[in-house]
């Protein structure tokens, strides 16, 4: 069977932040797999090492550019190695993101700014430095942000819910919403994904807590954790011309989550 062209990403230029582990690497691959040329971001070398060696093992381009995306300049430096490197950009997904445990009562200044800083204010750094580049280069493109269940839900498999983290997500969900309105003259749209609960190094060892088991699959109604590829698939398409119409959304990646 022909491949959809709506899907094809061939000699388009994706930057993906986070993506030296868990979604944002899914996210990287998939991207790759169908043409896209990829810059991995991330704070981590080591990853980030590992995700250009699985990409360009699967034939696909990758180059990893080291970014913390709380910092403008790196913001503004990891736009300008794709540039370099690959000679233009089409998208950005705003993958990275941490969560801390800590409950509400006791939770230090410093982890509510980190939370916020990395989930929220970098991808307002990435996205202006990328819609700056995108806007002088004049031929459109699409972001897609990294949300969560949790920024429409309180979700807590214990006692304690995240409350820094809900409210990094929430405001995920709005900054993409009011993205969509200043970037869509310039021809780049921006859509959002909230994930369900993905089996990843973020979500921590659920298999060896029988109580994550239980609430998970409580809300899941599809009875299984989300993989990578299952956030990517939705990315690649939120980003292809096959979402040409589509600005302003958050697709839930959920299993049904948000259902109930
Ligand atoms: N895993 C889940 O269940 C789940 C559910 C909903 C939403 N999400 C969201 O998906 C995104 C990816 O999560 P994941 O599960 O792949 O987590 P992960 O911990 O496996 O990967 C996160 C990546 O972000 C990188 N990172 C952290 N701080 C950074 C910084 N300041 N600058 C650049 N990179 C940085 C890390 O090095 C890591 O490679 C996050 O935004 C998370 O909030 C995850």
């Amino acid at each position: 069977m022909a491949l959809d062209p709506g899907h094809d990403l061939t000699h388009r230029v994706a930057l993906v932040t986070g993506a030296g582990s868990g979604i944002g690497r899914g996210i990287a691959q998939r991207l790759a797999a169908f043409g896209a040329q990829v810059v991995v971001a991330d704070i981590s070398e080591v990853g980030g090492d590992e995700t250009v060696r699985r990409v360009e093992s699967d034939g696909g381009a990758a180059r990893f550019k080291r970014t913390d995306v709380t910092v403008k300049a790196d913001a503004e430096a990891m736009v300008a190695a794709a540039l370099e490197h690959f000679g233009r950009v089409d998208y950005l997904v705003n993958n990275a993101g941490l969560v801390t445990m800590t409950p509400f009562l006791d939770l230090p200044e410093e982890e509510w700014d980190l939370v916020m800083n990395v989930n929220l204010k970098g991808q307002f750094l990435c996205a202006q430095a990328f819609g700056r580049a995108l806007v002088q280069a004049g031929h459109g493109g699409a972001i897609v942000n990294l949300g969560s269940v949790e920024g429409e839900v309180v979700a807590a498999s214990g006692d304690h819910c995240q409350p820094h983290y809900n409210a990094s997500k929430g405001g995920v969900k709005m900054l993409t919403k009011a993205l969509a309105f200043e970037l869509a003259p310039h021809g780049i749209r921006v859509n959002g994904v909230n994930p369900g609960t993905i089996d990843t190094r973020f979500a921590g060892d659920l298999h060896a807590s029988p109580r994550a088991i239980e609430y998970t699959m409580g809300r899941s109604l599809l009875k299984r954790f989300g993989e990578p590829i299952d956030v990517a698939r939705a990315v690649h398409f939120l980003l292809s011309d096959n979402a040409s119409f589509v600005t302003g959304t958050m697709l839930a990646v959920d299993a049904g989550w948000l259902v109930q």
